[in-house]
């Protein structure tokens, strides 16, 4: 199949004269006068532009200027009479494809020149299509990654929401050997939450500050349960055993890496503000603000819930006990704010 070519010279006998040679091979050809046709005529379905180099107007140099400046991807051929060696590097700097000398002397190498030209176009073509297909195929595989990407999270959370439901329910479980523990985790969830809001922590951290208060003595279930549950004072070697409790808790949530915060908040969950707490006996420095709201919540609920071998205090007998120990065991700024939680709690519900 033959190629579509743009033709132009001002001659016309020598534009008609190549026109048929073109024709004879078959050759699809518009033929214009000028430069200023070219431009005119000019389009993405030509292979092959034939410039004439001496045209009036606008000779085949500016010619080709102009289809440079309009991006025009096409292979041009320059037509000259006389051979000159300027010409040919002006040519070639404005990116001639190749001469074709005039008259045609040798009408085999004429078509020669045609063809591989028409050939040049053929391979930007294959290569404008490739490029435009990759573009295509990164910006949809993209896509495809940003999908599987959102996908992926929501999986991740479902994950992590299935384990802390899986982990709550078997501490649910263990727990309903010793009721007094069950009501503990409850309440002290409960308390750590209004603190939390009271005191205006943000959403995530109400998230980690739930997790941490339902997960708190998780270490207990595992010691044995017989001498905390038994009437009387507890030995110290069963005091021992007992303040364990955080280190196994912490060492149990461990491998959950999503709940990392929560566990660090498990294990300093009896630390005191001027270090005398176990098991690290860290202070104030490093207590963080979940981890503080927590021993108020806890304390808090073992000093008002009836205990073995505690004596129940009444919520303003608890917050005087709480604000006595503010700033040695507790964060003082936090005390306040509890009590004035619990404090108008206790007087909506006795009007
Ligand atoms: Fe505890």
């Amino acid at each position: 199949m033959g190629s579509k070519i743009l033709l132009a010279d001002d001659d016309t006998l020598v534009r008609v004269a190549i026109q048929k040679i073109l024709k004879m091979f078959h050759h699809d050809v518009v033929a214009v006068g000028s430069g200023r046709q070219v431009l005119e005529q000019v389009s993405e379905d030509f292979d092959v532009i034939i410039l004439d180099i001496n045209m009036p107007d606008m000779d085949g140099f500016e010619t080709l200027e102009r289809l440079n400046q309009q991006k025009v991807d096409i292979p041009v051929l320059f037509l000259t009479g006389a051979g000159s060696m300027d010409y040919a590097v002006k040519a070639i700097n404005l990116g001639a494809y190749d001469f074709l000398t005039k008259p045609i002397a040798d009408i085999e190498l004429f078509h020669v020149k045609v063809k591989q030209a028409a050939e040049k176009k053929h391979f930007l073509r294959q290569e404008k299509a490739y490029k435009k297909n990759l573009e295509r195929e990164v910006q949809v595989k993209t896509q495809e990654l940003a999908e599987k990407n959102i996908l992926l999270e929501q999986y991740s959370n479902h994950l992590e929401n299935a384990t802390v439901q899986i982990m709550s329910s078997l501490q649910a479980a263990m727990e309903e050997k010793d009721g007094y523990t069950a009501g503990h985790t409850k309440r002290v969830t409960e308390y750590a939450v209004f603190l939390g809001e009271a005191a205006l922590i943000s959403h995530e951290d109400m998230l980690v500050l739930r997790r941490a208060s339902q997960f708190h003595d998780i270490g207990k279930l595992v010691i044995d349960l017989s001498c905390i549950q038994k009437p009387g004072d507890l030995t110290p070697e069963e005091w021992e055993l007992i303040k364990k409790h955080p280190e196994v808790g912490a060492s149990i949530i461990e491998p959950l890496t999503f709940m990392e915060r929560e566990r660090d908040i498990i294990r300093h969950h009896h630390e005191k503000m001027d270090g005398t707490g176990y098991p690290d006996g860290i202070g104030a420095n490093e207590l963080d603000t979940l981890t503080r709201i927590i021993t108020i919540a806890d304390s808090y609920d073992a000093m008002t819930s009836r205990r073995n071998y505690r004596r129940n205090l009444s919520t303003p007998e608890a917050v005087g006990e709480l604000r006595r120990c503010a700033g040695s065991q507790f964060d003082p700024d936090l005390v306040e704010i509890f009590a004035g939680v619990v404090l108008s709690a206790r007087s909506l519900y006795k009007q």
